[in-house]
């Protein structure tokens, strides 16, 4: 590594701001790994972080570390973390597709919205008109809008201009076929829980402790 790699290193770990909205951190003091030697850094909890410097100065050897640190499988010790009980689990995302399509969601990537799929489906409307939890998905054919293919959206191209979108004409941006968003849980069809923020829909899984939990 180059002196002014190290250098850049060093400004890195240290040119943090105690944030004064933020009062909860977790803590990593010590840490060794790679070209990172007896460094400190800080994390907001309830915040975002962006690690930045040039390239080689260390970035994704210390979010390996953090990450790794976490792992209960592994005995591998970075460092020393304080301030980390209330972290439940750290998932790692790369470039790479988050689920089987682009189109997947945070919600398909933390598996719960196949929970929820289910959930659905078990509810007697839906039983009824015989709805399998994968017709609950706008990303493959069963219970989605075929017209838009479940985005709610059509393309309209344009001779020498940028295409532009409109909202389905079929079910009026509802993404859904009518059978499916007959079926409601606690009041909400499947359109409503992924378009509520989670801070509100969370209430109707409030019996649900396998869906808080995630
Ligand atoms: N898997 C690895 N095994 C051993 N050394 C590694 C490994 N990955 C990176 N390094 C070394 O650790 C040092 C820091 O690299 P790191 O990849 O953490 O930098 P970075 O800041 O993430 O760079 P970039 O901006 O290019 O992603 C470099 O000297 C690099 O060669
Ligand atoms: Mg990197
Ligand atoms: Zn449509």
């Amino acid at each position: 590594m180059s002196a002014g790699a190290k250098k850049y290193n060093q400004k890195m770990m240290f040119d943090f701001k105690e944030s004064t909205v933020l009062k909860d951190f977790l803590k990593f003091e010590n840490i060794s790994f790679r070209n990172i030697s007896q460094q400190n850094a800080m994390f907001p909890i309830g915040g975002i972080t962006c690690i930045t410097g040039v390239s080689g100065s260390g970035k994704s050897t210390l979010a390996t570390a953090v990450a790794e640190s976490f792992d209960k499988n592994r005995a591998k010790k970075y460092g020393e973390i304080y301030g980390g009980e209330s972290i439940k689990r750290i998932i790692k995302v790369t470039q790479s597709p988050i689920g089987k399509t682009p189109r997947s969601t945070v919600a398909s990537y933390l598996e719960i919205f196949d929970e929820i799929r289910t959930l659905f489906s078990k509810i007697s409307a839906a039983k009824k008109l015989k709805l399998s939890p994968s017709m609950f998905s706008m990303n493959v054919k069963g219970g989605r809008c075929e017209c838009c293919q479940g985005t709610g959206l059509q393309k309209i191209e344009l001779n020498f201009l940028p295409s532009t979108y409109i909202t389905c004409p079929e079910c009026n941006g509802q993404r859904y076929s009518d059978e499916i968003l007959s079926v409601t849980y606690q009041g909400k069809t499947i359109l409503d829980v992924l378009e509520t923020p989670i801070s509100e829909i969370i209430e109707i899984f409030r019996d649900t402790k396998k869906y808080i939990r995630f």
